[in-house]
């Protein structure tokens, strides 16, 4: 982002996180219960087990969230997933630190009991939702998305959520509601950095009202077959995977219905850098570098071929028309 960053590689997990057989084990009779539990259920975790299966290595330590195999189109890529303990270990979440490696080393100072999430602005049913009320309005599913971030690399993870238009639907929002905005817990005694001046806190990001309804676009709360550790926004989150990451909000506090375009935090940083819609595009160069390649995290040794950066991050079938007629240099 606009903080340059020493790009230093991976952590490695302390011993304490790593698997041992038996706890591995014991994961994997836990999960298999509880998919065969439910009654056609079998499906739930299968990602989350597919990533377990293809050594994918798990602290196990977190409640398990598992979910169905998503039926929304486009929810899954046959890519392979990246591993837990990069996509975990090598993140943006400056309220712990710039460095990738700080959220991970930061983050257990996160309180994320109790946790609230309050709706408001131009709906008809505003209300401040528990979050296990939240958890509990729909059905959660598993989607593997690509996750390309504006730096340059990406990753594949297999998020469990629902649909946000799941959310929108039951608060009704009224006729003048246009943009939807996230406001993101900024709470200096548990988030070391937000005393800093790095960006304007809290973290805020939106989207226009049918770019939140798209089905794609994933209120969040696990990954992996369990809930969000709290580097990656626990306890919930936003995915938005045709857009750079940076518009994927973390451990969210408000959602605010609006009939004018939010400022978001990285806009207000920098607004010749960091536009509102932040779609994935190869063919628009952010002011200082390419967009056209990026690095697979935990995949690609530094010296690998980039991959060509897709369109939409790949979701151009899905999400493509929201943006028809529009001038996509100048609406960046
Ligand atoms: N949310 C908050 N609250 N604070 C942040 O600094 N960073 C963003 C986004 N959400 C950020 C945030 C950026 S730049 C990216 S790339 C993604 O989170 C990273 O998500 P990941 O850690 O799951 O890779």
């Amino acid at each position: 982002m606009l903080i340059k960053t020493r790009d230093s590689g991976f952590i490695h997990p302390v011993s304490s996180e790593i698997t041992s057989q038996g706890m591995y084990q014991q994961r994997r009779d836990m999960i298999k219960l509880m998919a065969g539990g439910a009654a056609g259920a079998a499906l739930a975790g299968w990602a989350g087990r597919e990533a377990l299966a293809q050594g994918v290595g798990k602290p196990g330590k977190l409640a398990a969230l598992p979910g169905a195999k998503s039926g929304v189109a486009g929810a899954v890529t046959m890519e392979k997933v990246t591993d837990y303990k990069d996509s975990t270990t090598y993140n943006n979440f400056y309220e712990f630190g710039t460095d990738k490696a700080d959220p991970a080393k930061n983050a257990h100072t996160l309180v994320t009991k109790p946790w609230t999430v309050a709706v408001e602005g131009l709906v008809k049913q505003p209300k401040t939702w528990a979050i296990e009320d939240l958890i509990k309005l729909s059905a959660q599913e598993e989607r593997i998305y690509r996750l390309r971030c504006v730096e340059g690399w990406s990753m594949v993870i297999p998020w469990v959520g629902y649909s946000l238009a799941e959310l929108i639907k039951k608060v009704e929002p009224l006729g003048n509601a246009k943009y939807v905005e996230f406001i993101t817990q900024a709470d200096p005694k548990t988030m070391p950095f937000v005393g800093s001046r790095v960006l304007d806190w809290p973290y805020v990001e939106a989207l226009r009202m049918d770019e939140a309804m798209n089905p794609l676009t994933l209120l969040t709360f696990g990954m992996y077959g369990e809930v969000l550790p709290n580097q990656s926004g626990a306890p919930v989150r936003l995915v938005v995977p045709w857009k750079y990451g940076f518009k994927s909000g973390k451990s969210i506090v408000k959602i605010r219905f609006t009939d004018k375009e939010p400022r978001t935090a990285w806009n207000k940083a920098a607004a010749n850098e960091y536009g509102f819609y932040s779609n994935v595009n190869p063919d628009v160069d952010h002011p200082r570098w390419s967009q056209a390649t990026e690095r697979r995290i935990g995949e690609d040794g530094l010296f690998a071929k980039k991959r060509k950066t897709l369109m939409f991050n790949g979701y151009e079938a899905q999400v493509g028309q929201l943006y028809a007629g529009m001038d996509l240099k100048k609406n960046f």
